[in-house]
C-alpha cells in the first residue's frame, strides 16, 4: 500500500504492530476478580497506536473493558478516527469485543474497520466491525438533528 494512503486499516505490517501492542497490553490488565486479562489496541487515522487493558474494581460493575481503555487513550490524545482494532485475550474461546464495546468502537470506526481477535500467539480471526455490529446505530443517525 502506498505510504501516502490515508486509510491504512488493512496494511499487514501495521496490523502486525497493532496486534503486538494488544497482546503486550494484556500484561498490564488489572483483573484480580476475573483473572481474565484483556488487551486492546486501536490505530487512529494518523497511524498512531493507542493501547488499553481491562481495569476491574471491587465494586464489580465499575470495572471496564480493554477496548474502552484504548478508545479513551485515543480520544484523550486528541484523535477521533479508528482505522483498525486488535483485541487480545486468553482461553480457547475467541475473545471478541463485548456488546457495549462494539457500540463504543462504532462511534469512531465504520462498518468496514477490521477487528483482529487475538490470543497470546497472534490473530485468531479477523472480523469487520459491521459483522460484529450489523445495522448499527451511529453518529450519522443524529446528523441534521437539532435537538
Ligand atoms: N473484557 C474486556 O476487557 N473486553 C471485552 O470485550 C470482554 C470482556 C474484560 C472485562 C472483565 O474485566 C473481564 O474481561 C471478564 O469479563
Amino acid at each position: 500500500m502506498a505510504e501516502d494512503t490515508p486509510d491504512r486499516g488493512t496494511d499487514d505490517a501495521l496490523d502486525g504492530e497493532l496486534v503486538g501492542a494488544a497482546i503486550a497490553a494484556m500484561a498490564n490488565a488489572y483483573c484480580p476478580y476475573s483473572s481474565f486479562p484483556v488487551g486492546a489496541a486501536v490505530r487512529s487515522d494518523s497511524g498512531t497506536v493507542h493501547v488499553g487493558c481491562n481495569v476491574e474494581n471491587s465494586a464489580y460493575p465499575q470495572g471496564w473493558c480493554a477496548e474502552t481503555s484504548a478508545i479513551a487513550a485515543m480520544v484523550g490524545a486528541g484523535e477521533r478516527r479508528i482505522v483498525a482494532v486488535a483485541v487480545a485475550g486468553t482461553g480457547a474461546t475467541l475473545c471478541t469485543p463485548c456488546g457495549g464495546c462494539r457500540q463504543k468502537l462504532r462511534e469512531f470506526a465504520d462498518a468496514a474497520t477490521p477487528v483482529h481477535v487475538c490470543g497470546p500467539e497472534g490473530v485468531r480471526r479477523t472480523f469487520t466491525l459491521g459483522e460484529l455490529l450489523p445495522e448499527a446505530f451511529g453518529p450519522e443517525n443524529l446528523e441534521g438533528c437539532s435537538g
